[in-house]
């Protein structure tokens, strides 16, 4: 017999980032300097992401683009890429994400596209221990997550969720 689920996924609004704590805010900091650093000559649209560690290390990254469109990455992954590069056994305790509106169009919200979710929730799987997301919007609303799991929901990973 078909069985009806449901899937809740709690998250947090807030209107201005003075409205994070300190260590929050001081990480989605670090992210809009880190969006400073974007090379989005193509998209003028440029991300910054910054992640936290158990240690206390904040590790950054920003959009790579390239003429080969496809070539380029996202922040989030090159953030994360370069962290699991350098601190292996370090623990990701959050990430936050932003973008800078560019000489050409807005954007919404600094939110992860798919292959990004999916490259984190690797890394929280394999720690075993849930990521905590910061997202900032163009109006100054921040958006808090619990888990990168509940931006991907059934979820295609190597250890069954059923
Ligand atoms: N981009 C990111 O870096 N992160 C996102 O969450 C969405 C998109 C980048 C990829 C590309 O360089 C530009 O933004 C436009 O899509």
């Amino acid at each position: 017999m078909a069985k009806q689920r449901n899937i809740q996924i709690a998250y947090e609004e807030l209107d201005h980032i003075d409205e994070l704590n300190a260590v929050d805010k001081n990480l989605l900091l670090k992210a809009r300097e880190a969006s400073e650093k974007a090379y989005a000559p193509y998209s003028n649209f440029f991300v910054g992401a910054a992640i936290l560690l158990e240690n206390g290390a904040i590790t950054s990254g920003a959009n790579q683009e390239n003429a080969a469109y496809p070539s380029g990455l996202c922040a989030e992954r090159t953030a994360v890429f370069w962290t699991g590069a350098n601190y292996p056994n370090q623990k990701i305790l959050a990430i936050a994400v932003t973008a800078k509106k560019g000489p050409i169009g807005d954007f919404v919200m600094a939110s992860p596209c798919g292959a990004c979710r999916q490259s984190l929730l690797e890394y929280e799987i394999k720690q075993k221990k849930n990521i905590k997301v910061i997202l900032e919007g163009n109006k100054g609303k921040v958006f808090i997550l619990n888990a990168i799991q509940d931006l991907l929901p059934i979820q295609f990973t190597s250890e069954a969720f059923l």
